[in-house]
């Protein structure tokens, strides 16, 4: 009866429909675009209506937050014309002003116009309105706060032109390409930024730190990036999060499987692997092998660990600094001791793994110090956060004793390094230049947005998805799986 009164509406509201099942099939169509640029995400209400807004993005200049974009007339987008919301969404200039890339813009400006039209009709005539705004408002501190500012930003990095439907539809011949850059916006987090936070097209998808977590080199280099992994693999990658002896997505890569890739059809999937093999290679000067290259632990130390230690008190004796203990108590119940897993793989093995055998140690820091936590409709996967378990010397400790016996034994973290990593990663130079230079709102002028829209991105959705977190106190016995609570 809804579905039919929606139809009617549309009828008379959207003139490309002639009938109610093309009403019905534009929805569908804009239901999932949205899937495919992941709006619901971010605009998601903090009560779970959907996109009620009100996620605040944390950036390294304040917090940004997320407004509410139902047909709401008073709080959301009711009275916004197709072509404000495509101006918003494509250029990032909202009737009330300019917005801040944290919101995908500059890879939204590729959007074809059907797929505006779709994601307008079914923003504005399925969704149900959310009569509130957010609890909480951005409020960036002089000069990121004067938002006229990102016109300078705007120029240089938002300069995208809508693609053709033709090209760009199912099977199209352009559809991998767009599902990359466009509706994925994977470069936001996977191309590293350049001094004005633009992303640095001369090194698209080559790897860029987020948040704290490094979205690694997905080009099509064997050896940085994604060119060992067979088609199959990634797609069961987008549609999992985990691909046994490879990787497992954590962090705001779990997030866009979550919400995003695990709903799309098999083809796109194809396409979007298909595209990524097709990248062109960038090798970094520092990488020997694959990161899930390491094919097998390396022998036990010569001292046996004692498994009889795993209790939570050497969880919680924070003068422990013993990695092959700490491993023990926290890590070997799931991981076992000698680091390869359960059989079968639902605790995965920590070599062969691109967290510990990557390029630099944040993936293995971040998902000690934030934990895993991801569901699809293949399952979920479930670590405990050890933020609150264990010191910044002791996750200095075992990270050095999971990279030495399992992963990149070149690399060693230190307690700062630890702090750092905790704290968003390394500040980007302009904002360390900022520090020093008087100058400051000028470089601010054209950087500010990027900054708000890249380094932070990724800490965008701590969303607490506790009904399948363990906690470390309850952990596992050896080989036991969790279920949902
Ligand atoms: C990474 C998070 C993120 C994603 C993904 C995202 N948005 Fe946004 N969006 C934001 C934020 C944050 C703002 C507010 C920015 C600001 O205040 O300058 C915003 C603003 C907007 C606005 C302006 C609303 C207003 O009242 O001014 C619209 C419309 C919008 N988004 C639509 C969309 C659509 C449609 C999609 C999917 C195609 C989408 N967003 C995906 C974070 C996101
Ligand atoms: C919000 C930031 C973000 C976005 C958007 C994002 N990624 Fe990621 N991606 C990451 C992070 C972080 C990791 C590392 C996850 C981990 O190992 O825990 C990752 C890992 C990956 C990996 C595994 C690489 C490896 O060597 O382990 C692939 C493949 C990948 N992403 C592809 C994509 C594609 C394709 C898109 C766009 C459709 C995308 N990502 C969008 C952050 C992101
Ligand atoms: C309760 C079981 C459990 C405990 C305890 C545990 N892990 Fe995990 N760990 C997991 C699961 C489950 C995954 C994700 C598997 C998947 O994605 O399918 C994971 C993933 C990982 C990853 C890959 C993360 C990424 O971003 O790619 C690393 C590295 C890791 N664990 C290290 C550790 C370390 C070090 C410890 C001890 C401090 C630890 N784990 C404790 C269950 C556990």
């Amino acid at each position: 009866m809804k579905r039919l009164l929606i139809a009617t509406i549309l009828l008379a509201a959207c003139r490309p429909c002639t009938d109610a099942r093309a009403a019905d099939s534009v929805i569908a169509r804009g239901a999932y675009v949205a899937r495919m640029a992941d709006c619901a995400a971010c605009h998601m209400g903090n009560d779970g209506t959907p996109f009620g807004g009100g996620h605040v993005i944390e950036s390294p200049l304040g917090s940004i937050v997320a407004p509410n974009i139902t047909p709401s007339r008073q709080f959301g987008i009711g009275n916004w014309t197709e072509a404000q919301f495509a101006r918003a969404v494509r250029r990032g200039l909202s009737p009330d002003g300019h917005l801040y890339p944290a919101m995908p813009y500059p890879a939204y400006a590729g959007l074809s116009d059907e797929d505006i039209h779709a994601l307008y009709v079914y923003l504005k005539w399925s969704i149900v309105p959310v009569e509130h705004g957010p609890s909480v408002e951005t409020a960036l501190p002089f000069p990121f706060n004067l938002r006229t500012l990102m016109v300078g930003w705007n120029a240089l990095y938002a300069r995208g032109k809508p693609m053709k439907h033709a090209d760009t539809a199912s099977g199209g011949s352009k559809r991998g390409e767009y599902l990359v850059t466009v509706t994925g916006h994977c470069g936001s987090c996977h191309t590293p930024r350049n001094i004005l936070l633009g992303e640095d097209q001369s090194r698209q998808l080559a790897g860029a730190s987020v948040g704290g977590w490094f979205a690694p080199n997905i080009t099509s280099d064997p050896i940085s990036g994604i060119g060992g992994w067979s088609e199959d693999e990634l797609v069961i990658y987008f549609r999992t999060g985990a691909v046994v002896g490879k990787s497992h997505a954590a962090g705001g890569m779990a997030d866009a499987i979550e919400h995003g890739l695990s709903h799309l059809d098999d083809d796109d999937l194809h396409a979007i692997a298909r595209h990524l093999k097709n990248v062109p290679p960038i090798r970094d000067a520092n990488t020997t092998q694959p990161a899930y290259g390491v094919a097998s632990a390396r022998p036990a130390p010569p001292e046996p660990v004692d498994l009889g230690v795993r209790t939570p008190d050497s969880l919680t004796d924070a003068t422990d600094t013993d990695g092959a203990r700490l491993y023990t108590a926290a890590c070997a119940a799931c991981h076992q001791a000698n680091g390869e897993g359960t059989a079968d793989q639902f605790y995965p093995s920590l070599y062969a793994n691109t967290a510990t055998g990557g390029p630099n140690p944040q993936n293995l820091v971040m998902a000690i110090v934030k934990g895993v936590r991801r569901s699809t409709h293949s399952g979920f996967a479930s670590m405990p956060s050890f933020e609150h378990e264990l010191t910044d010397d002791q996750i200095a400790a075992v990270s050095n004793y999971v990279l030495n016996r399992f992963g990149n034994a070149s690399l060693s973290v230190s307690a700062s390094d630890v702090s750092a990593i905790k704290a968003g990663g390394e500040k980007p130079l302009l904002l360390r230049l900022m520090g020093r230079l008087d100058i400051a709102a000028m470089a601010g002028a054209l950087g500010f947005g990027g900054l708000a829209g890249g380094a932070a991105i990724l800490r965008r959705k701590e969303r607490i998805k506790a009904q399948f977190a363990p906690s470390p106190e309850h952990l596992p016995e050896q080989g036991e799986h969790l279920t949902p609570r």
